[in-house]
């Protein structure tokens, strides 16, 4: 092969931005700069993680969810790296014994032998996986880290305890004091509370559900003179050391060597992320231990209670289709695992007593023992009673009953100040699920804080209503120009463009807005948009399009703005509006449903408030089209009805909402919708777009078969569009959706047929183009004739 200079060139440039491939990771790379680059870091979220693991996914051949968490655990994973003494030149190392022996144990107990495949990742990205991976407290009281605490709310609630003294853990100098706010490696943010992602993915890679191993047979019996021969023969599964288990006896053991009788020790305090959810980099934790790290913090328990609940679900062998990006962004939304829609990160703690507890706390007790092994203190005391193991035993027992019950009181009495339980639904609540276009219109009102705030929730949304490549997509234009800030894009990563957009400075500053440019801006977008739907005659279904306008107060010249926008709303009945802003009034006849519509960004929350909105959003309807009614196209005009079928996918027990704007049937006499296969039931109504129970015109049909009379009179403005509710039937199967069209894997792929659709041109009336044209020469005429 050739290189040509200039590709050489190039090539070069790209090896030297991007770094190389290395065989083996290297992570001195990752702490180059210390904190220094906290902006260029992606962020450690979920939505960032499951981006990566899809992006592993779609580039190796074998994607089964234990070996590709295997291979990111064998390259990435390196637990308790601190920053010690710079001194010793021991800084950003594994210096941390305890989480180092920890690591050794799981390695002696389970063979990690998958790797991540050449170039799968960029550096940027490796090093990202590996912060999210890598577990530890970090003492060392880096600068800025209690910015956050300070300027919260829950700073008020605990005063920080007596100052910790230093004893020289794992070398933090002498002369330096701890962090009053420690960092915790290794955490992600999720909609429902810090994660420890390492954890996860240690359980899930766990295949093994044997009894395990012998503590004798994990120390292929060498050294272990101290230990009685009945612990020697105790077992250890892996599964379990992998997890929560390990965490409780591992935090049970320490607390027990460093006696501490408070139950302190044992469970680590709340977190916070610095400096932002929507662009978290680093977690820090409320107060210090006094120099006592927590080895059991709320991330990991979390983590542990995740990780059994959704490896469980993924050995059945009716799972075995189910991928691990495609669990994880179940099990941490509404949806809930495939078959077990209780089994969701919300719903967790009620979870966790669907597990073998008591397996759980044999196995915490079996992991001190084996961990007993590593700790030269507790193995010389063990020495002088080898030969009374009732008495260790009781010991030990006594040690991990304070441990687990801080784990379990924790879990039965958890006070929700992390996350939020998962939503209720009543019979007249329903679990609203779609894909959206969202096009997001950027204000420049309120000045930086409010810009920031705007940026930091349409982060969360972007994560929230799930934008993927072949799932929802998020486009945002500026609220002056009417230009592009971010094109209409189906992110591949949103997280990672969203925790990009918060930190970014050049949207802070401008003022003002410009509404009426912006509705031009907008007819041109959805224009080209129709343009492009309707260039296919098949194409029958698509995303929703909701434009989302953060709005300045009040609608300058509002005659004409609203004229303007009734314009709009006639050409594209489709696309839905919503508004951010400070005063409603004079929006109102912007809106479908003004009561519904109006959102105002007061609160400090914005994950709060990109919730309230995404929660709408989901349950606004998806596009109906029929291009055969394209009254400019010619290409059409011989297009048989009954060739033309709407696919859509919905989940089992979940509703999606479809509108067949008026335009379509305008002059039709009879219209037939048929559900020609899933199985889903169908309701609709012609006054409520979320075809709600009470309304008087609920149509449902048990034939899955609808039917109107007469929909329409004259004219189209007056014409309500019909909307439809299909829900995904509530029984079980073992069905996976293999289309790329499938947001969820166990989504019911349904179809539907019509008749009678006319699109004005039937019943011997013309198109709505030429009606226009008559009407215009009409009015042509009339000027010139007075
Ligand atoms: C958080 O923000 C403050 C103020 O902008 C800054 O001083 C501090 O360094 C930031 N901390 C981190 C960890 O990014
Ligand atoms: C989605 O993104 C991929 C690249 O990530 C691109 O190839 C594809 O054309 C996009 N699809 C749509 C519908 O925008
Ligand atoms: C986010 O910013 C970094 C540079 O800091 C860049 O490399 C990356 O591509 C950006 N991500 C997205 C999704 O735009
Ligand atoms: C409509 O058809 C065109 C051409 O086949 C295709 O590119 C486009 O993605 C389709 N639109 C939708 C929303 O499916
Ligand atoms: C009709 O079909 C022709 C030939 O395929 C194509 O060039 C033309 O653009 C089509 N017209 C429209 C309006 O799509
Ligand atoms: C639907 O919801 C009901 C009630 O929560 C539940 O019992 C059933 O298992 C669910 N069906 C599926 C397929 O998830």
């Amino acid at each position: 092969m050739r290189v040509s200079a200039a590709g050489l060139v190039a090539l070069l440039c790209h090896l030297a931005l991007t770094g190389a491939w290395d065989v083996n990771f290297k992570r001195d790379e990752c702490y180059k700069y210390g904190l220094e680059n906290l902006p260029e870091r992606m962020p450690a979220t979920l939505g960032n993680l499951v981006a990566l693991l899809e992006k592993m996914e779609g580039s190796h051949a074998y994607t089964n969810p234990d070996a590709i968490a295997e291979a990111l655990i064998h390259r990435y994973r390196i637990d308790g790296i601190t920053y010690a003494s710079p001194v010793a030149n021991t800084f950003w190392d594994p210096n941390d014994n305890y989480e180092v022996n920890k690591a050794d144990l799981l390695k002696s107990l389970v063979t990690m032998d998958q790797i991540v495949p050449d170039f799968t990742f960029e550096s940027r990205e490796e090093c990202a996986i590996h912060f999210m991976l890598s577990h530890s407290v970090d003492l060392y009281p880096h600068p800025g880290l209690d910015y956050v605490w300070e300027n919260s709310n829950l700073r008020q609630r605990r005063r920080r305890r007596r100052d910790a003294q230093a004893e020289g853990r794992y070398g933090l100098p002498l002369n330096i004091k701890p962090a009053p706010h420690p960092i915790e490696n290794g955490v992600i943010w999720t909609p429902s509370g810090p994660v420890a992602a390492g954890t996860l993915l240690a359980g899930i890679m766990v295949t093994d559900t044997s009894q395990g191993m012998t503590i004798g047979q994990i120390y292929q019996s060498t050294n272990l003179e101290f230990m009685p021969d009945l612990m020697q023969q105790k077992r250890v599964m892996p599964l379990h050391a992998a997890t929560l288990a390990g965490d409780i006896g591992q935090s049970a053991l320490v607390g027990y060597v460093v006696q501490v009788a408070s139950s302190d020790i044992y469970l680590g305090p709340q977190g916070m992320f610095a400096n932002s959810t929507a662009a978290p980099k680093l977690f820090t934790l409320e107060r210090n231990y006094n120099l006592n790290i927590p080895y059991l913090t709320r991330a990991e328990v979390y983590a542990g209670i995740d990780s059994l609940l959704i490896q469980k679900v993924l050995m059945e062998s009716s799972n075995n289709q189910l991928s691990l990006s495609e669990a994880l962004r179940m099990y941490y939304s509404d949806h809930g695992l495939p078959n077990y829609p209780d089994y969701k990160a919300c719903n967790r703690m009620a979870a966790f007593r669907s597990l073998d507890l008591a397996l759980i706390e044999e196995q915490a007790l079996n992991y001190m023992y084996v961990f007993s092994g590593k700790i030269a203190t507790v193995r010389d005391k063990m020495q002088q009673y080898r030969d009374d193991f009732s008495l260790i035993e009781r010991a030990f027992k006594d040690a991990l009953r304070l441990a687990w019950n801080a784990v379990t009181s924790f879990v039965d009495s958890y006070d929700y100040s992390e996350f939020d339980r998962c939503p209720t639904y009543t019979s007249s609540q329903v679990l609203a699920e779609n894909r959206v276009d969202l096009l997001a219109v950027y204000g420049y009102e309120g000045g930086e804080t409010e810009m920031q705030k705007e940026r930091d929730y349409m982060a969360h949304l972007g994560q929230l209503l799930d934008v993927g490549v072949d799932r929802s997509r998020l486009g945002v234009l500026d609220g002056k120009s009417a230009k592009w800030i971010f094109p209409m894009t189906n992110f591949s990563n949103v997280a990672d463009w969203g925790s990009n957009f918060s930190e970014s400075t050049t949207n802070s500053y401008g003022s003002g807005s410009d509404m009426l440019v912006v509705m031009s801006g907008l007819t041109a977008y959805y224009l080209d948009f129709y343009n492009h739907l309707w260039s296919d005659v098949n194409n029958a279904s698509a995303n929703a399009q909701v434009v989302l306008w953060n709005a300045p107060n009040s609608v300058p010249q509002q005659e004409e703005f609203q004229k303007l926008m009734d314009d709009f709303k006639l050409k594209f009945p489709d696309v839905y509006f919503l508004f951010v802003g400070k005063s409603r009034g004079s929006f109102n006849g912007l809106m479908v449903d003004p009561n519904k519509d109006y959102f105002t960004n007061s609160g400090q929350d914005m994950v709060a408030f990109a919730r309230t909105l995404a929660t709408r959003i989901r349950e606004l309807p998806t596009l109906f089209t029929y291009p055969a009614c394209d009254p400019d196209n010619g290409n059409f005009t011989n297009v048989a009805e009954s060739s033309h079928i709407y696919t859509g996918y919905i989940t089992p027990n979940f509703t999606t909402y479809i509108k067949i704007a008026p335009n379509y049937f305008r002059f039709s006499e009879q219209v037939v919708l048929k559900v020609t296969e899933g199985d889903v039931s169908i309701c609709a109504s012609r006054t409520s777009v979320r075809v709600e129970s009470n309304v008087a015109d609920k149509l449902c049909s048990d034939t899955a078969t609808l039917e109107w009379w007469h929909l329409c009179d004259r004219w189209v403005e007056g014409c309500d569009a019909i909307y439809l509710a299909v829900t995904g039937s509530n029984i079980r199967t073992n069905a996976h959706c293999q289309d790329v069209e499938c947001q969820y894997p166990n989504q019911i792929k349904f179809q539907m047929q019509h008749e009678g659709l006319t699109c004005g041109g039937g019943a011997g009336a013309a198109p709505p183009a030429l009606l226009l044209l008559v009407a215009a020469l009409l009015a042509l005429l009339h000027q010139q004739n007075p």
